[in-house]
């Protein structure tokens, strides 16, 4: 094993990984998807549980990724090789790094495709005089209807994703991270502001966090403990390859709490912005995947300069996707690079160019392919579905159960380096029993929700 270095390089302080991780973990996640689940899903409960799940179960398994990916120090699909072998455990264990690789590759194909929209809805906003239509939420569907367009937005922003990845993250990633993300929050906290003006702040605030247990469905709650595995990049080695670039000598603990909240803010502040601007426009509040397009570029054409923020806010969600993005395909790009020798360019290519194919399928899915369907959801829905749903708790639940159970306990106890002994033995509980029985009831449960949606 590695001294105190991957091959991939090291970030320069525990800053910068902290800045890298928040890069990966904030993106389409918290300001499209969380607010537009939170819709489907009724509001207030969802909330609640997915606040719970990140706490209980996220943090936990987001502990354990960047102690697996440091003291292993390669991509994850080799530290998961290298480490189930120096704790004498079985090769299947190595699988988990393949399973997270596959997941990886398949959410950036639709991630990229959504991230497209955004820049698109940027070039919009500023060229294109979206903010003075008078129905700006219907301009949303005769968007995505237009094949030619959304392919290309997609295509270049997959573009951008592999001309920084084949770079070396370092280069790229740490640079843009510092000042995008503060840049990003400046830019939310101006929306709450704005949110707080529309008469309907207060709606927003009851309808994301007012308890109402009968929204709750056996499939919500599996979406809730999904969404906190997609949000803070969990359960696919996103997080475990960053933690490989980790310097030996910083404390684990602080830097995954930090990461959490700062990722739930985001999502929390976003959710409040869009939902005041639902009710006080009569928008639907389950208008799924379509709900932040439909709904902030009403607020940047109601406020002044509202075409210069609302470039720049969708600029600034191009960037957070792209910082996620990257990390996205960091774990399948950095074990071609180990095992088969390439160079990071020609790994970037080859992982890049399905990914890119695959997401054309999935921005044709929305138009003319639309009545093309898997298992009842047209593409996009179902990689998300079959990704969210299925393959990141499963990869979370191995996660924890290799790091609790299978992992040498001297092993851990040196890599976690945490001097709280109180607090070590809090995350062994969570990490050895809450996290697992967590997950594998919630996946239990929803088992007869999947036959379902199989046998659709
Ligand atoms: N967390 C990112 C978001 O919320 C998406 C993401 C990046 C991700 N890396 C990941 C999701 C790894 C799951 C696994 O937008």
């Amino acid at each position: 094993m590695a001294e105190n270095k991957s091959i991939h390089g090291v970030w320069q302080n525990r800053w910068t990984f902290i800045l890298a991780a928040t890069g990966s973990a904030v993106g389409l996640g918290n300001i499209w998807k969380f607010p537009y689940m939170a819709g489907e899903n009724g509001g207030g409960a969802f909330v609640l549980i997915y606040l719970v799940f990140v706490a209980a179960i996220g943090i936990p398994v987001m502990l354990a990724e960047v102690m697996l990916g440091r003291r292993g120090r390669q991509s994850p699909i080799n530290t998961m090789k290298t480490l189930a072998k120096s704790s004498d455990a079985s090769k299947f264990w190595g699988g988990i790094g393949w399973l997270g690789a596959i997941a990886g590759v398949l959410i950036l194909s639709f991630y990229s495709v959504i991230a497209g929209w955004a820049m698109a809805y940027a070039g919009k906003i500023i060229g294109g005089g979206l903010l003075d239509q008078t129905d700006i939420p219907s301009q949303f569907g005769a968007f995505v209807s237009d094949p030619v367009e959304t392919v290309l937005w997609h295509s270049l922003f997959m573009v951008m994703v592999l001309t920084v990845v084949a770079g070396g993250i370092h280069k790229g990633l740490e640079k843009s991270v510092q000042f995008l993300m503060p840049a990003l929050f400046v830019m939310l906290i101006l929306l709450l502001g704005y949110a707080t003006t529309t008469g309907s702040f207060g709606e927003a605030v009851s309808f994301l966090f007012k308890f109402n247990p009968e929204a709750l469905t056996a499939d919500a709650v599996l979406s809730a403990l999904g969404h906190a595995f997609f949000t803070l990049s969990l359960g696919m080695g996103a997080i475990m390859a960053y933690g490989a670039y980790m310097p030996k000598e910083h404390s684990l603990g602080k830097t995954v709490v930090i990461i959490g909240v700062l990722d739930t803010l985001v999502a929390v502040v976003a959710g409040l912005v869009i939902f005041s601007i639902v009710f006080a426009n009569g928008l639907d509040t389950a208008a799924g995947p379509s709900l932040m397009f439909k709904t902030l570029p009403v607020a940047f054409s109601q406020m002044p300069g509202g075409i210069v923020l609302g470039g720049m806010f969708f600029i600034l969600v191009t960037f957070a996707a792209w910082t996620s993005a990257i990390s996205l395909a960091e774990p399948a790009v950095a074990w071609m690079v180990e095992t088969a020798g390439f160079s990071r360019i020609k790994a970037a290519l080859v992982v890049g160019i399905p990914v890119w194919l695959l997401g054309i399928a999935c921005a044709l899915s929305q138009n003319i392919w639309s009545d093309v369907t898997i298992l009842g959801s047209d593409l996009l829905d179902f990689l998300d579905k079959l990704t969210t749903n299925i393959m990141l708790p499963l990869g979370g639940l191995l996660i924890a159960i290799f790091a609790g159970w299978i992992m040498r306990r001297s092993h851990v106890v040196k890599e976690v380096a945490m001097k709280n002994f109180a607090l070590f033995n809090i995350w062994i509980v969570m990490i050895r029993i809450v996290a697992p029985i967590g997950i594998a009831f919630v996946m239990y449960n929803s088992i007869e929700a999947w036959l379902v949606f199989i046998n659709k």
